[in-house]
């Protein structure tokens, strides 16, 4: 059985698709805990409600990256998890946190990488006219939104699309992806 450890910022709706895939029979993984770098974050009490541990790391407490990220690390060490997934997690990491994880660390990201990297990917892809736009997960490298890919989806771009429906669309299929994540 994989223990995982997700990390978020926000909403929370990737880390509750992971949760409801590891409650389906026969999936070998449990989540460990839920971390955020932000109190605010509604996908805390989303995980506390469905009976997950959750802790925050306030990135604001930290006066550098390193140091926020080492205490992060410190905390997610203390779950012992296979697999860490950045689910909506929206910090950059430094080169000791990734490498620490390395080989375990997961992302989900709104394009089909290599296109798109960092953020504003539904807009870009809307500018740029393109007919296919999806999402990716892949193994985190020291590279933002560089390393190996795990899986794809791609979703076909409507004349009429706007950020919002393309979005929404990605985000369906985001939470389709990630159920690779156990494998
Ligand atoms: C998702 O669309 C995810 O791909 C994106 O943040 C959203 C989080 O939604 N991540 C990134 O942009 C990372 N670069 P959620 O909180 O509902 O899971």
């Amino acid at each position: 059985m994989k223990s995982i450890v997700i990390l978020i910022s926000g909403r929370g709706s990737n880390m509750e698709a992971i949760v409801n895939a590891c409650q389906r029979e026969g999936w070998p993984a449990r989540i460990a805990a839920v971390i955020s770098n932000k109190a605010s974050a509604s996908g805390l009490q989303l995980a506390a409600g469905l009976g997950i541990a959750t802790a925050v790391v306030d990135h604001k407490a930290f006066d550098s990256r390193e140091a926020f990220d080492a205490e992060l690390a410190r905390v997610i060490d203390g779950y012992q998890p296979d697999v860490v997934v950045l689910a909506g997690f929206m910090r950059i990491l430094t080169e000791g946190f990734v490498r620490h994880f390395e080989g375990r660390l997961l992302n989900i990201h709104p394009s089909l990488l290599p296109k798109y990297k960092g953020l504003h990917t539904h807009r870009r892809a809307l500018e740029a006219g393109d007919a296919e736009h999806g999402c990716s997960v892949h193994f985190v490298t020291e590279e933002l939104d560089g390393g190996p890919l795990v899986v794809q989806a791609v979703v076909p771009v409507a004349p009429d699309d706007t950020v919002e429906s393309l979005a929404q669309r990605v985000h369906q299929q985001e939470h389709l992806a990630l159920i690779h994540i156990s494998e």
